[in-house]
């Protein structure tokens, strides 16, 4: 498949639907249908209705790429962004845009440098073993909620250095904060009022920047190897730092970034080895020949837990639309797109194309084996990182962490789910599984 660009354009065809609502309640019900259907009926680019605006939807590798290749600085983050969660991460890396985007990002870039990453991944070891092991082992473990606990864990050790939560209670108050406020993204009623999805993400915001700041202060005085006090000390060769209110507004966003799209990527990963014995044994053989902790190094070797992560990622992408709005009149594939329309980047379809990947629905993961390499079919065919400048900072970290809790997990435990089982996910905002997940867990 190429990018094709017509000499004539004309407006995107349009879904009509109910009014307000539109096409917001099929996409929850089951997005890859609406995804689908929607791209057989009215082709790569078109506009629907979704909670209460109109957008203009682009499904396929090449319309994806157009967008978030962005060659004529068209399409905005931030205020794409913005409209669907914009209050609760105000001023996060991928809120902002252009110049500003480009001098935030450089200055974060140090943040994330293969040392630093070196040594979040030494922090992360000890913390997941010892998470696992709280871990009660049964023939109807709920894995989605455990590796959630886990993963916030995960994030007080390595992001927050594990900075003194008054109580568990504190704890579990931060952790309901991030649920609401990612919760909030495909809310119908968005203002502030008590009860709603959306009030519950204005006080999940306040929480956590109260929490934040009262760190802050020996995050500054005390320089310490974990991100936040990273965040706080980081400079570029010309001198730029962040401000604290920058730092605040980077870590709001930086823990949520981090947390379900890793866990969403674990919990995928553990339902397919659970029902493929084969791959969940041929993981543990890599697994079993690292060191006790293992450090980046020994991470990047592991080629087939690499594989099933790939594969995972391709089949629940965490992130399943990007949201953008266009600053100017731009054209895609041969439509108009006007300045000032909500665009959304649909690029779960693409992971799902029979046009691209053959049987995309069976799990394979060797389909990303050097020998196979179906992903390279185009550019923008495998894309759960995103594209562009945009592209996700964290990849490495997130491969990081992935697999070290994948490492443990797999030396301490085995587990089957049913061969049956498809799980019911809950798509309001980020993918997770409404069940929690169901699996047989023994240890070993
Ligand atoms: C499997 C896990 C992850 C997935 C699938 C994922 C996916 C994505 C995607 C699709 C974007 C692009 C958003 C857009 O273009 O609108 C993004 C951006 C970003 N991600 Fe991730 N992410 C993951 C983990 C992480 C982690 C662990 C971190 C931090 C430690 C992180 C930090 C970021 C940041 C800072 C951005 C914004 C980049 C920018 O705007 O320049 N992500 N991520």
């Amino acid at each position: 498949m190429t990018t094709t660009r017509s000499t004539t354009t004309s407006t995107p065809p349009r879904r009509r639907g109910l009014p307000y609502v539109g096409q917001t309640l099929s996409y929850i019900r089951d997005p890859l249908a609406m995804m689908r259907e929607h791209f057989d009926d009215y082709g790569p680019v078109s506009d629907i209705s979704f909670i209460g605006k109109r957008w203009t939807v682009l499904l396929g590798p090449d319309a994806c790429e157009a967008a978030l290749r962005n060659a004529d600085k068209a399409f905005a983050s931030g205020d794409g962004w913005g409209y669907l969660v914009g209050p609760f991460f105000d001023r996060g890396l991928m809120l902002l845009d252009f110049e500003e985007h480009h001098r935030h990002r450089r200055i974060m870039q140090s943040a994330f440098t293969r040392d630093h990453l070196e040594r979040y991944t030494a922090a992360l070891g000890p913390a997941v073993s010892a998470g696992l092991e709280k871990w009660q082992p049964g023939p109807d473990f709920r894995a989605y909620p455990a590796l959630k606990e886990l993963t916030l864990d995960l994030a007080t050790t390595v992001f927050m250095g594990g900075a003194d939560l008054d109580s568990l209670d504190e704890l579990s108050k931060v952790n309901q904060a991030f649920i609401d406020c990612v919760q909030s993204a495909t809310a119908l009623v968005r203002v502030n009022i008590p009860g709603t999805r959306w009030g519950r993400a204005v006080r999940g915001r306040a929480l956590l920047e109260q929490f934040l700041r009262r760190h802050l202060p020996d995050k500054r005085a005390s320089p310490g190897t974990d991100l936040f006090s990273v965040l706080c000390h980081i400079k570029t060769d010309d001198g730029e730092h962040f401000s604290d209110d920058d730092v605040i507004n980077h870590m709001i966003f930086l823990l949520m970034a981090a947390h379900d799209t890793s866990t969403i990527t674990v919990s995928t990963m553990m339902q397919h080895l659970g029902q493929n014995p084969q791959w969940q044994e041929r993981c543990r053989a890599e697994v079993m020949a690292l060191p006790e902790h293992p450090t980046m190094t020994d991470l990047d070797g592991l080629e087939t837990i690499d594989l099933v992560m790939k594969e995972a990622l391709r089949l629940v992408p965490p992130v399943p639309v990007l949201a953008r709005k266009t600053v100017k009149e731009t054209e895609v594939l041969g439509h108009r797109i006007p300045a000032g329309r909500l665009v959304a980047v649909m690029m779960h379809l693409s992971h799902h194309m029979d046009e691209l990947w053959p049987d995309p629905e069976t799990f394979d993961p060797e389909r990303f084996a050097e020998h196979r390499r179906e992903d390279k079919v185009h550019r923008y065919a495998w894309e759960p990182f995103g594209g562009g400048v945009h592209k996700c900072l964290g990849m490495f970290f997130a491969g990081a962490e992935v697999k070290t809790i994948l490492v443990h997990l797999l030396r301490t435990y085995s587990w089957t789910v049913d061969p049956e089982y498809t799980a019911p996910m809950n798509y309001h905002s980020l993918p997770f599984p409404k069940d929690g997940q169901p699996v047989h867990l023994t240890r070993l």
